[in-house]
């Protein structure tokens, strides 16, 4: 659990190898979804908030092309030197110019602010206690008549079926353990509302949707997903005195069962909305 004092914002889910390795192989399940939603010509400016280990804001870059420009921003130096190798390893050092800073004190010169196309966050606002404070500066950051694009989850949408036994309590203590932080972990019911307060005008509301079930090719990498976020945050269940750690490791156990399960289905959906800055 990573707490940052300049913002009193707790990241539930931390930097760790496994962490680190989760979302990089959630970014594989749902990257085209989001790069769906934002249908970028090419050329564009792009600043990317929170950019994590940087494979959706590398996507972006390759999607504006050599006339366009993206720059990602995260306040993590665990994250971003991950970011940076991941980069290297895969020839794209120069395509992203990633920089350390906070999504309330954006790290932008005088000239950059108002100058973006798109300004985008992803998996942001649920850890942050003032997500309204961090869509003011997105909005400030772009250009009038520029975009600023939210993807966050509203954690309310999740099913599983057969229903693990235990599992959608432990879920809950998995939520608690965003409220007792400080942190909304059902932000991404009021993405349209945000940027309305943060004097953007909305333009689209939508939904990346994804399922899976037993025998489809993406569903053990969701289940994976599942158990990584709830396990990443078991420290934080515990800290929180939320539940007992036998209670929640039984509940873990079940849905890795579960998911072995010949029968087993899996529905989700990540908020996404977008708007512009007014001219
Ligand atoms: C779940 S990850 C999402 C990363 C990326 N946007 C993605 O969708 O793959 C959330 C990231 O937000 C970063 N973060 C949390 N609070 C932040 C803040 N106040 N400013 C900048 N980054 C922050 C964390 O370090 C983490 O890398």
């Amino acid at each position: 659990m990573d707490r940052n004092s300049a913002d009193n914002s707790t990241y539930v889910h931390g930097t760790s190898t496994d962490e680190q390795r989760r979302l990089t192989d959630m970014n594989t399940l749902i990257n085209a979804g989001c790069m769906r939603e934002l249908a970028l010509q090419g050329g564009e400016r792009v600043l990317d908030v929170a950019s994590g280990l940087g494979q959706f804001t590398r996507e972006l870059a390759r999607a504006v092309g050599s006339t366009g420009t993206v720059i990602g921003v995260e306040r993590d130096g665990a994250q971003l030197a991950e970011a940076r190798k991941q980069a290297a390893s895969q020839g794209e050092a120069d395509l992203v110019e990633f920089r350390e800073g906070d999504a309330f004190d954006l790290p932008l010169s005088k000239s950059e602010w108002g100058s973006f196309d798109l300004v985008h966050t992803r998996f942001l606002l649920e850890h942050v206690s003032d997500p309204l404070g961090v869509v003011r500066k997105m909005v400030a950051a772009a250009k009038p008549g520029g975009r600023i694009a939210l993807a966050d989850d509203d954690h309310d949408v999740m099913r599983l079926w057969p229903e693990p036994p235990g599992a959608t309590d432990a879920w809950r203590a998995y939520l608690r353990a965003y409220d007792r932080a400080g942190n909304d972990p059902y932000v991404g019911r009021r993405l349209v509302q945000l940027l309305h307060e943060a004097g953007a005008e909305p333009r689209r509301n939508s939904s990346v949707f994804f399922a899976a079930c037993a025998g489809n090719e993406k569903f053990a990498g969701l289940v994976g997903n599942l158990i990584g976020i709830m396990s990443g945050a078991r420290e934080a269940v515990l800290k929180y005195g939320l539940r007992d750690p036998t209670y929640y490791d039984a509940a873990l156990e079940s849905i890795r069962n579960w998911g072995k399960r010949p029968d087993a289905a899996f529905w989700y959906g990540i908020c996404w909305a977008e708007g512009v800055r007014p001219e």
